[in-house]
């Protein structure tokens, strides 16, 4: 943030006149983790702050906010980032191999006690936010929060945060008194609130009832004073709070919400994230539950410029090894489906439990399903996100008996000592980061499965049934020929197998209960890209290519046909490259490394090239009648509204709750400042009918937001 920078600036300025000599230069905070667009080589540990550890009382809120027990779960704790700090400090965290933590949102929530039915409820969790631009006193103040940071960074660990910019707090459209009327500051400035907003920040269409995207996101998710993010007010106010917390240094970001939020916004917010000083990773929250699929969901993973947290992933893995409601054949078809549906799998945020579904780990079963679920987490694709306490087997259903304060922090528990085995091997066997999934063996109770990449392979074999061992005939793998030790040792029972020449392996049992991980690694024979990361940027953003062979002297990397050459390419090493995204034709396109001895990698596909710096524009078109079973998509001349073909329309746009049918409307991310040209068409998923007349002309704002609206010509 600037203002924090500038008074450390001045502090080390007189500092260094008293001392009449220059101080060394501080580390910038942000370049001190090697690489904040890329989490898949890290694992990652998602830390309710007030539910960890209190390491400063002083900050603790007092009365009927607080709950010095621990026994009022909806009350604060008073885990703080101090007690984060303190157990980054004492090894807790490094020692399980953790290299990156996701934190509640760290922004001012409102501080009123709130009642429902006889119960009070506080922001303990972070989702009652009021300034986005200030600290949650209760967590700490701007020097704790970088306090964390240099922490952290000078541990390896990353730092994400949550970011909530769907609503602010509870809020009643007809009582002002009730909490706090959900109102809003702009670092201390009151913007407005939900019943006196005269500035428009707010939408006022009561609670969605879910049965809609469109509902969902322009109605109230519960009773939250929910955020109108088509203004100009909050357009600029978010960009820059965001800005403000990605220059202290904050390396990743968890979205709110992201189903409840338009998400032609999200995407320009993302985009200038990416166009700014400060690229970082980003996931949203996108709730699915078990078996839901949707392809709404899989659209926002592949064409928002944000990932997401892999919902479809972890339902999965309860069904199949906390509840048995389903079979290894089961895991593995998702597994296989997902990999196929999803364009950036390996970004994809894999998890067993959170916050918003019980524990994994259920009070008096045993602990082997919770330890089989974190192994398979570990070595599968994604980015693997661990709930804090899952190693310590906390229990609690629901919520908020899932965010129970931390029971403790033994470092002897198994699943302690599984994290600790398995998260190494991330950053040590890029099979895991970035490998292909392959099933090598399965029946309901038995899975076997290989990750390859390039010459790098692990084996993973799991037997959920706890009572039956099984023995495993005719397995082949990648494995070169040769003995392989479990990485495990051992720890959940598992044995040693060796390999023949074609992969073979001998027959084996796989004992009850057993997991055993199996790893070879072996230098590149080709250049391999593996991700490019952010997935999404306008000419002259930096992307970061990782892979392996790249070679030590720099190439060529290619988007499309188009050459990245000279100081275009900002640092090449063998596994890991930065280049600026070069003047080439917007859309999705493929990034191709060649080596200085001109071996040419695989081809990377989908990175999304936008046409310039993003803007949010509403469009609008009156008098668009359809039939029964028709939309109404938009579609125009540039790649974000789909370069004029039909099948890469934007919608189908909505009719209900911010207009009315036969008003159709949709929030689009456009290039910024941009002469556009664009036409309406009506489709019933196979008949196209596109309107008459001319294109229809619109220049989109510089910045900020923008509204169009058109009449459907005939
Ligand atoms: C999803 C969060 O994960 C949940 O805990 C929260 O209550 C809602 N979004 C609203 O912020
Ligand atoms: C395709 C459409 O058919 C037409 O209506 C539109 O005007 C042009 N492209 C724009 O060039
Ligand atoms: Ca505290
Ligand atoms: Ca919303």
């Amino acid at each position: 943030m600037k203002s924090h920078s500038k008074v450390a600036a001045v502090l080390s300025l007189s500092l260094s006149m008293v001392l009449g000599a220059a101080l060394p230069a501080m580390a910038d905070p942000a370049t001190s983790v090697n690489n904040n667009v890329n989490f898949s080589t890290d694992v990652m540990y998602q830390i309710v702050t007030d539910r960890f550890s209190d390491g400063n009382p002083s900050n603790n809120p007092t009365g009927a906010a607080f709950s010095s027990d621990h026994s009022n779960m909806k009350l604060y704790f008073g885990g703080d980032w101090k007690g984060i700090i303190n157990k980054i400090n004492d090894g807790y965290l490094t020692g399980m191999g953790v290299t990156a933590i996701w934190i509640s949102q760290p922004v001012e929530n409102i501080t009123s006690v709130v009642n429902y039915s006889g119960v009070n409820n506080t922001s303990y969790h972070g989702y009652w936010p009021k300034d986005f631009k200030k600290t949650n006193a209760a967590f700490g103040n701007f020097t704790d929060f970088q306090n964390l940071i240099s922490t952290a960074h000078a541990n390896n660990i990353k730092v994400v945060i949550d970011f909530a910019p769907n609503h602010t707090s509870p809020a009643s459209s007809s009582q002002p008194s009730f909490a706090e009327n959900g109102a809003l500051y702009d670092n201390g400035t009151l913007l407005g609130n939900y019943t006196n907003d005269s500035k428009g920040l707010f939408h006022h269409k009561g609670g969605t009832d879910f049965s809609t995207i469109e509902d969902g996101i322009y109605r109230n998710l519960y009773d939250l004073a929910d955020i109108n993010q088509n203004n100009n007010t909050i357009d600029k106010y978010f960009k820059e709070a965001i800005g403000l917390w990605l220059d202290l240094g904050v390396d990743g970001i968890r979205f709110d919400a992201v189903k409840h939020m338009p998400f032609g916004w999200q995407k320009s917010l993302a985009s200038s994230m990416y166009s700014g000083n400060h690229p970082v990773f980003t996931f949203g929250e996108w709730f699915l539950g078990p078996d839901e699929t949707s392809p709404d969901n899989v659209k926002f993973a592949n064409s928002s410029g944000m990932n997401l947290l892999d919902f479809a992933y972890a339902q999965e893995v309860r069904e199949v090894f906390k509840d048995k409601s389903e079979t290894m054949t089961d895991l593995n078809s998702v597994l296989e489906s997902t990999a196929s549906s999803y364009n950036y799998i390996h970004n994809m945020v894999t998890f067993i439990d959170n916050h918003d579904m019980d524990r994994f780990q259920a009070a008096g079963s045993s602990t082997r399903p919770t330890e089989q679920a974190l192994a398979l987490t570990l070595t599968s694709r994604g980015v693997p996100a661990i709930y804090y306490g899952t190693e310590q087997y906390m229990t609690g259903v629901g919520d908020p008996y899932n965010r129970a304060m931390m029971t403790g922090f033994n470092t002897n528990t198994t699943a302690y000592k599984l994290i600790k085995a398995l998260a190494p091997l991330r950053k040590s066997n890029p099979a895991l980061a970035y490998g292909t999934t392959t099933q090598r063996w399965v029946n309901n109770d038995v899975y076997i499965y290989e990750r390859k990449f390039g010459n790098s392979v692990a084996l993973v074999a799991i037997n959920r049934n706890t009572s039956t061992p099984y023995p495993i005939t005719s397995l082949l793998s990648s494995l070169p020929a040769g003995n392989y030790t479990d990485v495990l040792g051992g720890l959940l029972n598992g044995n040693s197998i060796s390999v023949g020449s074609g992969g073979a392996v001998t027959n084996f049992t796989l004992a009850a209960g057993g997991t055993a991980v199996w790893q070879s690694t072996a230098p590149a024979s080709t250049p391999s890209v593996a991700n490019v990361g952010p997935t999404m940027g306008k000419p002259g953003n930096t992307v970061t290519i990782d892979g392996q062979g790249f070679g030590s002297s720099a190439g060529t990397v290619y988007f499309g046909t188009t050459a990245v050459t000279g100081s275009n390419i900002v640092s090449w090493e063998d596994s890991e490259i930065k280049v600026k995204i070069p003047n080439v034709a917007a859309g999705k396109t493929t990034v191709k490394v060649t080596t200085a001895s001109s071996t040419t990698s695989n081809a990377f596909s989908n990175f999304n090239v936008l046409t310039a710096d993003q803007v949010t524009v509403r469009f609008k078109v009156n008098n668009a009648t359809t039939s029964l079973g028709s939309n109404v998509y938009l579609v125009g001349n540039v790649a974000e509204l789909g370069a004029w073909s039909a099948s890469d329309a934007i919608g189908p746009m909505y009719n209900v709750v911010e207009e009315t049918y036969p008003t159709w409307y949709y929030d689009v991310s456009v290039p910024a400042g941009t002469p556009l040209q664009f036409k309406l068409i009506k489709s019933n998923g196979t008949t196209v009918t596109w309107e008459g007349g001319s294109n229809h002309t619109y220049t989109s704002p510089t910045s900020g937001v923008g509204t169009v609206t058109v009449d459907w010509q005939n």
